[in-house]
């Protein structure tokens, strides 16, 4: 059994814990919180889980080997970097710092003293985001030109982390996935307008190598409820519609052929109008692949595929794309990884 530790057991804290508590390898020794009634949910719930206010007793517990970081971003990078000093293993939650450096240090640490260290980029974990992997290494798009991303809603509203931070780290992770080439620039616009200094919405846009270009649009300040990923490719295109569970992925065929001539007035007839595809998604839980994957990699000592340089990438990203909102939208050159 790999005993965990939990810091943290809010809104999404809770579903990590009921997740990892199912998980037939896993044993959830301790949760810790700084409110009362968090604590009280976990006794209530879990009784043989031990409910504290101080997570330091999960670090000092030679029998808890990992550890589980589902705080507010900004207490992040202190929890995450005492836990992998004390030998732990550790999860933590996107965004996984909220800043560059700091994440680069707690990759290097776990590097360091051989640790597993994992993101939780949730949506990498998606079956729906795997088949659109899959689809686009069987060449089902031919070249990938661009994607854009759609994460909008209304609420829920934080009073701190603003909805660049919130949101766009899922899209950011599946566009570096599914593109596969390294983020070289960002320009970012948004705007605060229910609290001052915390953006409500945002418009990344995102240059990849290889020249593709990712744009993504996160707001919780939004009439319509959007998960949407379009991707465009020379010879196909495909979009990822999270909202429909049944059939959540299509690939239309069309568009331009390659043999076209600008100088006819035929151009415009070339266009292939073709069929809609539907693959097959496994339906399950992203939440519990994402936990599983996490006791698999404790277990066997192996990488995540979130690992702390995926979260490092993912900072950097979000970092640049913060500073670009702030100029107005200057465009910010990424440096390479240091890895
Ligand atoms: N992967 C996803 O889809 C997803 C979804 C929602 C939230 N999240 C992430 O999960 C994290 C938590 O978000 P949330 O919505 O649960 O926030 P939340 O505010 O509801 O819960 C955070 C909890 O952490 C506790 N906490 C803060 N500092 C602590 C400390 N030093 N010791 C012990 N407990 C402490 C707070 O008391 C609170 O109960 C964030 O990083 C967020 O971005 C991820």
């Amino acid at each position: 059994m790999i005993k965990i530790g939990f810091v943290g057991v809010g809104g999404w804290g809770r579903n990590l814990l009921r997740n990892f508590f199912d998980h037939p390898e896993a044993e959830v020794k301790t949760a810790a919180d700084l409110v009362p009634e968090r604590l009280r949910e976990v006794r209530e719930r879990y009784p043989g889980v031990e409910a504290t206010d101080d997570y330091r007793r999960i670090l000092e517990d030679g029998d808890i080997q990992a550890v589980v970081v589902a705080t507010p971003g900004a207490a992040h990078y202190e929890i995450a970097r005492q836990a992998l000093e004390a030998g732990k293993d550790v999860f933590v939650e996107k965004p996984m710092t909220i800043a560059g450096e700091r994440a680069e240090e707690l990759a290097r640490l776990a590097d360091r003293k051989k640790l597993v260290l994992m993101v939780g980029h949730l949506l990498l974990y998606h079956p729906a985001v795997r088949k659109l992997k899959a689809e686009l290494e069987a060449g089902a798009l031919g070249d990938l030109y661009y994607l854009y991303s759609q994460r909008l809603n209304l609420g829920k509203i934080r009073k701190s982390e603003n909805a660049l931070w919130t949101f766009a780290p899922h899209d950011i992770s599946v566009a570096r996935y599914l593109i596969g080439s390294p983020a070289r620039a960002v320009a970012s616009w948004g705007e605060s307008y229910i609290q001052p200094g915390v953006a409500d919405v945002a418009f990344v846009r995102i240059r990849f190598a290889g020249n593709i270009l990712a744009h993504i649009h996160v707001s919780w300040l939004d009439p319509h409820k959007v998960r949407k990923v379009t991707l465009v490719g020379s010879r196909k295109m495909m979009v990822f519609d999270d909202m429909d569970a049944s059939e959540p992925i299509r690939v239309y065929d069309k568009g331009v052929p390659e043999a076209l001539s600008y100088d006819t007035f035929g151009e415009y007839l070339n266009l292939r109008y073709g069929d809609v595809r539907i693959p097959w998604v496994k339906s399950a839980e992203p939440l519990k692949l994402e936990c599983a994957h996490f006791i698999d990699c404790v277990r066997d000592r192996s990488r995540p595929l979130s690992d702390g340089w995926n979260g490092v990438e993912v900072v950097r990203i979000l970092e640049a794309a913060q500073r670009s909102m702030e100029t107005g939208g200057d465009e910010v050159t990424l440096k390479e990884n240091a890895e």
